[in-house]
């Protein structure tokens, strides 16, 4: 069995809504699955796992959330993560998704295997 670890970052809660539907899929795979709010996670989580989904909308101006998704990717760029299969996924509203495009070349730079990423637009179903 293998073991994912679905970390993410939501003010409004569609982020969550994503990482849950993330996680139940996962499941569906045979695999345990752990969901974690990036506040309770560590990077132990991410080196513990053999694949990972990460979870962040657009903030501030096309970029992560500064005060603890922004540090969390940070405290990755130390470790060796080569060929970890990753997935992204997030929302924005207003942008044009320039966050995920770069939080993606980011990733990748890194060394994961980037073999998804799942952007929602959440507020133009609501409009
Ligand atoms: C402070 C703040 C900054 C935001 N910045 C952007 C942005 O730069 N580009 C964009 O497209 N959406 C932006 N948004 C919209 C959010 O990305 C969008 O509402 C998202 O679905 C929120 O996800 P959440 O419910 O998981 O917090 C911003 C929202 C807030 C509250």
């Amino acid at each position: 069995m293998k073991n994912i670890a679905v970390i993410y970052w939501s003010g409004t809660g569609n982020t969550q809504q994503m990482a849950l539907a993330v996680a139940e899929g996962a499941k569906g795979g045979d695999a345990q699955v752990v969901v974690k709010e990036v506040a309770n996670a560590s990077v132990q989580d991410v080196v513990a796992s053999d694949a990972v989904a990460l979870g962040c909308p657009s903030m501030g101006s096309e970029v992560l959330e500064e005060s603890e998704m922004e540090p969390f990717v940070q405290s990755l760029e130390a470790l060796d993560l080569k060929d970890k299969p990753l997935v992204l996924f997030g929302s924005f509203d207003w942008g044009d998704g320039q966050w995920m495009t770069d939080w993606e070349e980011r990733m990748s730079s890194l060394g994961f295997y980037l073999f998804l990423f799942i952007v929602f637009i959440f507020n133009y179903f609501i409009y």
